[in-house]
């Protein structure tokens, strides 16, 4: 049995060195594809293998009907919009994800952005503290709840707005529920995102949502670039002059947004909220063990094709 991993933005070493332990001990081999420049490297390294620990790497149809062999592909994080669902299922394919295991990294990095933006980037300028402020944390899952716990200690009034849960649950966590994303939007100056990228979510942070914000709003996106329409967040700041962006996910409009909005615009330029050595082992860890207990036990937990 050989498990690939295929890491463009590669793990940190302890975590690789973790996953082979698991790999080996189980009797398998690793192989490992990392920081690869060209698709032909992946459709080539996908080939021959039975298993893969993926991150936000491509898994379209063309990567899956290349992989003859594969039984199952982890997604070592949260989110899989990278992997063609479809594709999978067509060619016998488990896809899973290793849900949570990233999660305080991502919303530690919330944080680290929303104090960046509210001091002016660090400009020398006098800026704004986020104590006392309205946070709204838009979808309470693993990194909605770990936002929760640290904003806490900022001591902000926390709300959240989840469509999967229901008021009377999210607020039975000690935070205020509301049950409307407008209803959010209007009440918090601090808008953290953490929705998946799904045909519902896709373009729907958009200007009449974010010109429901307060004055002096800031937006903070850990999550994915696909749920915000660019052009109108563009139009919005251009409006409002009190509005601050600050995103993990660089922006298909970026050079126009840092020209525009110098001050109160920063993008990492690339996606690293689960870049921490931590996070890395966690999901690395998870992703190694489900393959295992899948090939070995047909442990399917965490599949999410069908
Ligand atoms: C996730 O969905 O788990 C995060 O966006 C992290 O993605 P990454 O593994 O590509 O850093």
């Amino acid at each position: 049995m050989k498990v690939l991993i295929a890491t463009d933005k590669p793990f940190a070493s302890e975590a690789v060195n973790s996953i082979r332990d698991i790999i080996e001990n189980a009797g398998f081999e690793l192989v490992l594809l990392e920081k690869y420049t060209e698709k032909k490297q992946l459709l080539d390294a996908v080939a021959n293998v039975d298993a893969a620990i993926i991150r936000s790497d491509i898994f379209d149809k063309e990567v899956l009907d290349a992989a003859g062999n594969m039984k199952i592909v982890v997604r070592a994080g949260a989110g899989f919009d990278n992997i063609d669902l479809d594709a999978a299922t067509a060619n016998n394919i488990c896809v899973m994800n290793t849900p949570g295991q990233n999660a305080n990294a991502v919303a530690e990095l919330a944080f680290g952005l929303a104090v960046y933006a509210v001091r002016n980037l660090y400009n020398g300028t006098s800026g704004t503290e986020l104590y006392g402020k309205k946070l709204g944390i838009h979808a309470y899952g693993n990194v909605g709840r770990n936002v929760a716990r640290i904003a806490k200690g900022f001591g902000m009034k926390i709300y959240a707005y989840d469509p999967f849960l229901s008021v009377e649950a999210v607020a039975k966590e000690g935070i205020i529920a509301v049950g409307s994303p407008e209803e959010l939007y209007s009440a918090c100056q601090v808008v953290s995102l953490h929705i998946p990228a799904t045909a519902e979510t896709k373009n729907s942070i958009n200007y009449k949502l974010l010109s429901k914000m307060p004055k002096n709003a800031l937006l903070i996106n850990t999550a994915r670039k696909e749920i915000i329409n660019e052009p109108e967040i563009a139009k919005l700041m251009e409006d409002r002059k009190d509005f601050k962006y600050v995103t993990d996910i660089l922006p298909g409009n970026h050079a126009e947004m840092s020209d525009k909005f110098a001050g109160r615009y920063f993008s990492t330029p690339k996606k690293m909220g689960a870049q921490t050595s931590e996070a890395n082992v966690n999901a690395g860890i998870a992703a190694a063990n489900q393959i295992v207990d899948f090939i070995k036990n047909g442990n399917e937990r965490f599949r999410v094709n069908k």
